[in-house]
């Protein structure tokens, strides 16, 4: 049996040697280790041999499968990098040859907006802070200063997951949620996505915010009016006017809303601005004393401002855009002109 197995050896050994392609290899590897192959023949004869011929045979019948093998793996490596050498050198690969270009994206224009904005408030000093879109009434209305069954609950169109729970219809929520966890002085801006359910040429139901806020001792009117002033000559050019009127909303008192000369007639009167050469682009105000104590704040000790800006209508107003549903559609065409 050993004389067949060195004679198995010697031989595999040759023709290993003198393969010249892959495909030798392959047959060889068939012809020696394959099922029905010289050395798994072999192995098949031990179950007729004593324990003690089975494990010497058993033990050398092994060392000769692995050096076979071993000499197929090495005798395969050598073949396969002689045959990229030989298909480099054969081959004619022209590197001047133009490669397909991967087209570009880019960023939405509700991104675009929201960057621009945001990085105005940054270099103001505000910082950013985040809320979770599915909000609890007690944020979203309750601690707001809209209590269960008041009117101003009706106009934010509320999708309900359940009766506590809803998707915020403003970002205003995160002005509580920071105040919780935060004391003054602070200066905070909250971007992202509400949801209200509406839908016409001016309202989708999934829309972006950007909130605002500052409370320390001693922020007035006036400082809303600066920095907003400020933030609007930023987006829209420095001739652009502002005017604040008197509004309502439960967090905030005084409110306001805040309008600018008209973007596109300058102030002379369009169908933009219905002719009165003011277009309104938020909702401001002073913040509650009730919204600081629902957040523990001492309302006697500080006052503070806030605003709530939508990022649509400032990209409408921007770049010219009359339809609000054509933000969400995802049509190429659209999109490729920002
Ligand atoms: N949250 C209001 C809305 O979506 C907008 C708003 C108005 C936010 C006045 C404010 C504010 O912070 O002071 O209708």
């Amino acid at each position: 049996m050993h004389n067949d197995l060195d004679v198995i050896k010697s031989k595999a050994g040759e023709e290993i040697a003198s393969a010249s392609g892959l495909k030798d290899i392959h047959d060889l590897k068939v012809k020696y280790l394959g099922k029905k192959g010289l050395i798994t023949t072999q192995l098949k004869t031990l179950g007729a041999l004593s324990r003690e011929e089975k494990k010497e045979f058993g033990k050398v019948l092994n060392e000769c499968k692995n050096h076979i093998q071993d000499l197929l793996n090495k005798q395969e490596a050598i073949l396969k990098t002689s045959e990229l050498d030989i298909s480099l050198k054969t081959q004619n690969i022209d590197v001047t040859v133009p490669g397909s270009s991967v087209p570009f994206g880019h960023l939405h224009p509700v991104t675009l907006v929201f960057d621009e904005i945001i990085s105005i408030f940054l270099s103001l000093g505000f910082t950013v802070e985040e809320g979770p879109e599915i909000e609890e009434d007690f944020y979203n209305f309750e601690a707001l200063n809209f209590p269960k069954d008041h009117p101003a609950r009706d106009m934010q169109d509320t999708f309900f997951i359940c009766e506590d729970v809803v998707l915020r219809t403003h970002t205003s929520p995160v002005q509580v949620r920071v105040m919780e966890k935060n004391a003054p002085p602070l200066r905070v801006i909250a971007p992202g996505k509400v949801y209200r359910c509406d839908s016409d040429v001016s309202h989708i139901p999934m829309f972006h915010q950007l909130e605002g806020f500052m409370v320390d001792k001693n922020i007035r009117m006036t400082d809303l009016k600066g920095i907003l002033e400020l933030v609007v000559h930023r987006i829209f050019g420095p001739n652009t006017s502002i005017r604040l009127r008197p509004s309502f909303f439960p967090f905030t008192e005084p409110s306001v809303e805040i309008d600018i000369s008209c973007v596109i007639c300058k102030g002379s009167g369009c169908n933009v601005c219905q002719t009165t050469g003011w277009i309104e682009i938020l909702g401001a105000g002073m913040i509650n004393p009730r919204v600081y104590e629902k957040a523990g704040y001492d309302p006697d000790k500080y006052t503070g401002f806030a605003f709530g800006l939508g990022i649509e209508r400032v990209a409408m107003l921007k770049y010219g855009i009359n339809d609000v549903r054509l933000f969400p559609e995802n049509d190429m065409r659209f999109l490729k002109q920002f």
